[in-house]
């Protein structure tokens, strides 16, 4: 399977992304941000969801009229940045559940451990999209989505803000099968595994702390 990466080359996602990026960006202007372009990457995201049709009338005529198929989406945030995504994205398509992955790097094994994992039912049937604003190792992203494949999750996407070449590979390596989407492929990791340019930790920006 050829794995597909989506880069998310809208205008106003790019002008968006370019303020989030800014070290000048305060942290309520980097919330505010964050929410509208997360409406966006909604957007996108969904963009080649399956339609049916149902009958209605209006208020001229009876007609079959197209309607989203199937279940209602799952949104997965992955802890704790993903939380960052998730009220723009709700904004747009307020039925969808919403799940949280909370991972952490174990020291001494280097492997990831999970310290909370709370997601709706039937993910089997429904279009998971998986969150996160970073892909920076992969790591996690890929280790998060293992984990909802083994609840028997077949059909994710994977949607970030910002990913590193590295994180792409890795991600893809382990899931070839999970699509991703971003609003940039940067240049590369530092030493202390951070996007350059990136635009620096995700959930200090968001929420202060640091
Ligand atoms: N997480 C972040 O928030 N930023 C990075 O650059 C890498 C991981």
């Amino acid at each position: 399977m050829q794995p597909s990466v989506t880069v998310i080359d809208h205008p106003l996602v790019q002008h968006k992304l370019t303020l989030l990026r800014d070290r000048q960006t305060s942290t309520a202007k980097f919330r505010d941000l964050l929410r509208e372009v997360s409406v966006l990457l909604a957007y996108e995201v969904t963009r080649d969801l399956p339609l049916t049709t149902c009958p209605i009338e209006t208020p001229l005529a009876a007609m079959d009229a197209p309607i989203l198929d199937g279940k209602k989406l799952c949104f997965i945030s992955i802890l704790r940045a993903g939380n960052g995504l998730l009220d723009g994205m709700l904004e747009l398509i307020p039925a969808a559940r919403v799940g949280h992955v909370g991972l952490y790097r174990d020291p001494q094994t280097l492997q990831p451990v999970e310290y909370y994992y709370k997601v709706p039912t039937d993910m089997d049937r429904r279009l998971v999209v998986v969150v996160d604003p970073m892909l920076a190792t992969g790591h996690s992203a890929a280790a998060a989505v293992t984990r909802l494949k083994r609840d028997g999750v077949t059909n994710m996407r994977f949607l970030c803000l910002v990913a590193s070449p590295e994180g792409v590979e890795t991600f893809h390596a382990e899931h070839p099968d999970v699509p991703l989407y971003t609003a940039a492929v940067d240049a590369g990791l530092n030493e202390k595994a951070y996007i350059v340019p990136g635009l620096g930790d995700a959930g200090d920006r968001m929420y202060g702390t640091k």
